[in-house]
């Protein structure tokens, strides 16, 4: 692959992207091996925001095929004495790992760095702007389950606006042919990829199940919103109205799934039930996450 800088879905030419999805479905069937021409090379996993699933699926692909890895976050670097998160990239990278994997938040400095980088970064997260490996493990998720992308009806329920998930998925999912609507708040979805019109904006829970394959339900990003939405925000009023119930899942086309890139809030976006329904694909996801990460480390080091 060419490419070394991924720091969104639109970094990736579809052979490539393609390439990753043949390859992470070979290792979903085969398992994740030692790979004799990048065993031992060094990835360096910088966390700048905090993570689960994409944190530990990264660290898990590094150890199953043979890399070795270096770690750092906010708490105990020296970010904690002053130090910029540009700085702190500059310094890992003099470091000459084989390969960065970066979580950031917005940070114009940082992203032109990350642009410029000699070393070959892949992108764990960026603020609300991009979550790229997000997206194409979501999307190898839609292939898994339905055979294709191009066709499949997917509903992103909830705050569109401030989560990076939504921007990468309804980038790279348009792009591959799904059709994508939106539903949620006014204020949560007043954002410019709804606004150009590549998706289309669903009133409804009731006419949201009606029409979608995949009901994709996100967080409320509580962490990016300003002050005046969230002291005016009401969860319960949010659940009232979009949040997904097993009794909404068993009224779904048969066929029909629940994704959510996770951490869920439960009792907001989604109940406990609808979370274990036979419907819910969100471990799934998380299970796909090392298939599809381990397959762009392999293809960008190999
Ligand atoms: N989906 C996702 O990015 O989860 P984490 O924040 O736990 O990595």
């Amino acid at each position: 692959m060419s490419q070394k800088i991924v720091l969104d879905v639109d970094d990736l030419l579809d052979s490539d992207i393609q390439a990753v999805f043949d390859r992470a479905s070979n290792l979903k069937r085969n398992g994740i091996h030692i790979s004799p021409t990048i065993r031992g090379k060094l990835v360096s996993l910088v966390f700048l925001e905090d993570s689960t699933r994409t944190r530990m699926s990264f660290e898990a692909a590094c150890m199953r095929l043979g890399l070795r890895t270096s770690f750092i976050e906010e708490s105990g670097s020296s970010i904690a004495k002053g130090e910029s998160w540009l700085d702190t990239f500059l310094n890992v990278a003099a470091m000459k790992p084989d390969l960065i994997v970066i979580r950031f938040g917005e940070d114009e400095e940082l992203e032109k760095a990350l642009r410029t980088s000699s070393v070959p970064i892949i992108s764990a997260g960026q603020g609300r702007s991009s979550h790229v490996t997000q997206a194409l493990l979501d999307a190898f998720t839609l292939i898994e389950n339905f055979g294709q992308i191009r066709g499949r009806r997917v509903v992103i329920v909830g705050d569109i606006k401030h989560s990076r998930v939504a921007t990468s998925n309804i980038r790279l999912l348009t792009r591959f042919g799904a059709e994508v609507a939106v539903l949620g708040p006014k204020e949560f979805i007043d954002c410019p990829d709804v606004n150009s019109g590549a998706v289309k904006t669903i009133n409804s829970l009731d006419e949201a199940l009606g029409w979608a394959d995949v009901m994709m339900m996100l967080r409320i990003q509580m962490e990016r919103l300003p002050s005046t939405l969230k002291s005016t925000f009401s969860t319960a009023d949010f659940n009232a109205k979009f949040g997904l119930r097993r009794a909404h899942l068993d009224k779904m086309a048969a066929k029909s799934i629940l994704m959510h890139p996770g951490p869920v809030n439960v009792g907001v976006e989604l109940d406990r039930e609808a979370m274990i329904h036979a419907k819910s694909r969100i471990l799934q996801q998380t299970e796909h996450g090392v298939y599809i990460r381990a397959a762009l480390l392999e293809r960008i080091l190999g």
